[in-house]
């Protein structure tokens, strides 16, 4: 089958070609006479195991798609983040969603320090206290005997914040270390800022070099066009509104929410926590 295929690719292509030269059919077709050569046997030998390859294929992949085509989001949110147990428990959906990449618009979150603003960003989770994670969760999650138990008594399980937050927080203190805020913040004292400065200063560069890691770690593959503006004299500028397919934050944002360790207020019991049953680190690591 397959050399009946070559011959007319051959025959066809002679036909429309009228530069070939009369030696290059010669060898063409002496070529061809040459592949005919080939054992049959060796011939049905290579087709019957290209077919066997591909029926292998298709039946992989056919036991395969079952299990993801079911639900892409859960798939997806799975594969592209560490093992979680929010990812166990929350349905992850993707949308598109589209960015306020305004340059001069300005909305409540880049807003000028003030109590509205902070509830803007609070209300984002940025400040929940840590979750529990229950011991059934802790290791596919990368938590170890190294870190933080609570008693059983106590319920149990590790204190853990949710990373994503944790980057919101981040991004929080870097907005409240601006240099149009910081007076501000210094002044109020609250949080980061009721350390000494210097402190202050680690805190925020750990914060900066954190969210470097993730836009490196997520890096966005989607693209900024340009648009004209000046009606007058049009002039290109960056297109930063653009769509983007994002995962449902707030259903993500209320399950760290529901799942906070009580409010301590500085009254948690001196036996809490178990103790150290791993490494202590000799500083901050
Ligand atoms: C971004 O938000 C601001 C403030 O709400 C609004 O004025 C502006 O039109 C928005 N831009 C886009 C592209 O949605």
């Amino acid at each position: 089958m397959k050399d009946e295929h070559y011959e007319d690719a051959v025959d066809a292509e002679s036909l429309l070609s009228h530069s070939t030269s009369t030696d290059d059919q010669q060898k063409r077709i002496k070529r061809n006479k040459e592949r005919r050569k080939l054992p049959a046997c060796a011939l049905s030998a290579g087709l019957l195991a290209s077919h066997l390859l591909t029926a292998l294929a298709a039946a992989w992949a056919g036991s395969h798609w079952w299990r993801y085509a079911g639900d892409v989001d859960d798939t997806c949110a799975k594969w592209t983040t560490h093992a979680s147990p929010v990812t166990q428990e929350v349905a992850v959906k993707y949308s598109n969603v589209a960015y306020n990449g305004s340059f001069f618009h300005q909305t409540i979150y880049r807003g000028d320090a003030s109590p509205e603003v902070d509830a803007a960003w609070s209300a984002l989770g940025v400040d929940y206290r840590a979750m529990r994670i229950p011991e059934e969760y802790a290791e596919a999650a990368g938590l170890t005997k190294n870190h933080v138990k609570i008693r059983d008594k106590y319920g149990g399980g590790y204190p853990a914040n949710m990373e994503g937050l944790h980057h919101l927080h981040c991004l929080n203190l870097l907005r409240k270390s601006s240099w149009y805020n910081f007076e501000y913040y210094k002044k109020m004292g609250e949080g980061p800022f009721k350390n000494e400065e210097h402190v202050v200063k680690v805190h925020i560069t750990h914060c900066l070099d954190i969210i470097r890691q993730q836009l490196m770690c997520t890096a966005d593959t989607g693209v900024l066009g340009q648009v004209w503006w000046n009606t007058e004299k049009p002039t290109p500028f960056v297109d930063f509104n653009t769509e983007h397919r994002c995962k449902n934050f707030d259903v993500l944002r209320q399950w760290a929410e529901k799942h906070q360790l009580p409010e301590a207020d500085g009254h948690l019991p001196k036996d809490y926590l178990e103790p150290p049953a791993g490494v202590v680190y000799p500083e901050i690591p």
